[in-house]
C-alpha cells in the first residue's frame, strides 16, 4: 500500500485539487484509492459531493474517539473511499496536546484496521501542526504541489525541514517523491526559472541521505484550467466533470507517472538517516518550534532563538541561525553541519542586498532578477 502525503503548508496551491483528481485517476486506472481528508476546512470531502456533519463518523471521530478507520470510510466512487473531515478537526489538535503519541494516532489506526487500498492519499491542511505531522508519520512518500512563482518557494526549506525531522525521529522510510508543479503556464519566464532552481536544488541532493534524495519534478505539469475550479461546486472530480478537458489529460498523465513509480523511484533502503546533518538550503530557515517540540522528544535540546515569521523577507540573518535538530546533532558529537546560507530572496531583500553588494551567487538572484525585472 503506497501512502502518499500531499503536502504544503503554503495554502491555496492546489494540494486538495491534486488529492480529488490524482485519485480520481487512479481509480480510474483500477487502483484502490482510500482519500484522508486531514483538513478541517473539509475541501476534499465537499469536492467529493459530501457534507460534513457531526453526525457523520469522519476523521475526528477517528483520532478522538478511537473509532476505528473503517466505520469512518464512505465509499463516495467505484475504487474510492473517502475518510471526510469536519470543522471538528480543528479542535483536534487542541483537545490532542496532552496525549501521548499524539502525531502517531492516524498511524496507529490505519495499521489497526488495516483497510485494503491500494493507494492512501492524504490531502494535509495548511499548516505544518499536529495533523501534518500524523500524515508525516504515516506516509511511506510525501509529493509537494506548488505553484512555479517566486512567493511558493519561500516556504520549501521549511517544509523540507520538517519532513527531514519526521524522517529521522518517527519515521525513517518517509521519501519526499516529487514536486508537482500546479496552475502551471509554460509561457512565463518564472515558471521556467522555478524549474530549473528546483531541479538544481534536487540536483543537488542526489547521493546523499536525505529524504529528497530521488525527489522528481513530475514531468506531467498541471496546466492552468478553469475546469478545475469549477468542478469542486459540482461535488465532481474534473475526470466526471469534463474528461476531456486539459485538467483531466493532466491529472490522468500524474497519475501514469506515480503508477510508473510503483517498487522503484522512492524505494528505501539506498539513504542510510542516522547520522546525517545534511539540511536543506533552499531558502534556509529554521522549523517551526511548535513542529520541533512536538517531534523532538524529551531528548531535545533547548530551541535555538526564534525567528520571527517574517524571517523570509531577512533570509541571511534567518540562514545564519542554525536549526534545533541540528544543534541535537551538534551536541551529540555528531560531525557539525555548517550552517547555510539562503539561496532564495524576496525581491526587495535582492534589491538591497545587490546595492550593498551582497547578492548571493546563482539561482536566488536569478529568481529574484525575474520577479525584479520580468521579461
Ligand atoms: N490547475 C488549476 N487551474 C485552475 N485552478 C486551480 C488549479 N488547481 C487548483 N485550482 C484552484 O485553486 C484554488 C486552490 O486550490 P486547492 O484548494 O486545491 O489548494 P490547497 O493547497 O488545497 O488549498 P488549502 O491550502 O486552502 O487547502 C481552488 O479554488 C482550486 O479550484
Ligand atoms: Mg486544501
Amino acid at each position: 500500500m503506497r501512502i502518499i502525503a500531499l503536502m504544503n503548508q503554503k495554502g491555496g496551491v492546489g494540494k486538495t485539487t491534486t488529492t480529488v483528481n490524482l485519485g480520481a485517476a487512479l481509480a480510474e486506472a483500477g487502483k484502490r484509492v482510500l482519500l484522508i481528508d486531514l483538513d478541517p476546512q473539509a475541501h476534499l470531502t465537499i469536492n467529493y459531493g459530501v457534507e460534513p456533519s457531526a453526525e457523520m463518523v469522519s476523521l475526528y471521530n477517528v483520532l478522538i474517539e478511537e473509532r476505528s478507520i473503517l466505520e469512518a470510510i464512505h465509499e463516495v466512487q467505484a475504487n474510492i473511499g473517502l475518510i471526510p473531515s469536519s470543522i471538528d478537526l480543528a479542535a483536534a489538535e487542541i483537545e490532542l496536546v496532552s496525549v501521548l503519541g499524539r502525531e502517531q494516532i492516524l498511524k496507529k489506526r490505519l495499521e489497526t484496521a488495516q483497510p485494503d487500498f491500494d493507494y492512501v492519499l492524504l490531502d494535509c491542511p495548511p499548516s505544518l501542526g499536529l495533523l501534518t505531522l500524523n500524515a508525516l508519520s504515516v506516509a511511506n512518500e510525501v509529493i509537494i504541489p506548488m505553484q512555479p512563482h517566486f512567493l511558493a518557494l519561500q516556504g520549501v526549506g521549511k517544509l523540507l525541514e520538517t519532513v527531514h525531522l519526521v524522517s529521522r525521529r518517527m519515521n525513517p522510510g518517509l521519501k519526499v517523491a516529487g514536486i508537482v508543479l500546479t496552475m502551471f503556464d509554460s509561457q512565463t519566464k518564472l515558471s521556467a526559472e522555478v524549474v530549473n532552481d528546483l531541479n538544481s536544488f534536487i540536483d543537488s541532493a542526489k547521493g546523499k541521505a536525505l529524504p529528497w534524495a530521488n525527489a522528481r519534478i513530475f514531468r506531467s505539469k498541471i496546466r492552468r484550467n478553469i475546469k478545475l475550479a469549477e468542478s469542486p461546486s459540482f461535488g465532481k472530480t474534473i475526470l466526471s466533470y469534463d474528461g476531456a478537458s486539459n485538467g483531466a489529460a493532466d491529472y490522468r498523465s500524474l497519475a501514469k507517472e506515480i503508477l510508473g513509480m510503483e517498487g522503484v523511484a522512492v524505494a528505501p533502503g539506498a539513504v542510510k538517516m542516522e547520522g546525517n546533518t545534511e539540511r536543506p538550503t533552499l531558502n534556509a530557515q529554521r522549523s517551526t518550534s511548535n513542529v520541533e517540540a512536538t517531534v523532538a522528544n524529551e531528548a531535545a535540546p533547548p530551541a535555538a532563538p526564534v525567528v520571527p515569521a517574517t524571517a523570509a523577507a531577512t533570509p541571511v540573518a534567518a540562514a545564519a541561525t542554525p536549526v534545533a535538530p541540528v544543534a541535537a546533532e551538534q551536541q551529540g558529537g555528531v560531525k557539525k553541519a555548517k550552517p547555510k546560507v539562503a539561496v532564495l530572496v524576496s525581491p526587495e531583500e535582492a534589491a538591497r542586498l545587490k546595492a550593498a553588494n551582497k547578492v548571493p551567487e546563482g539561482a536566488a538572484g536569478k529568481v529574484a532578477e525575474t520577479v525584479n525585472n520580468p521579461g
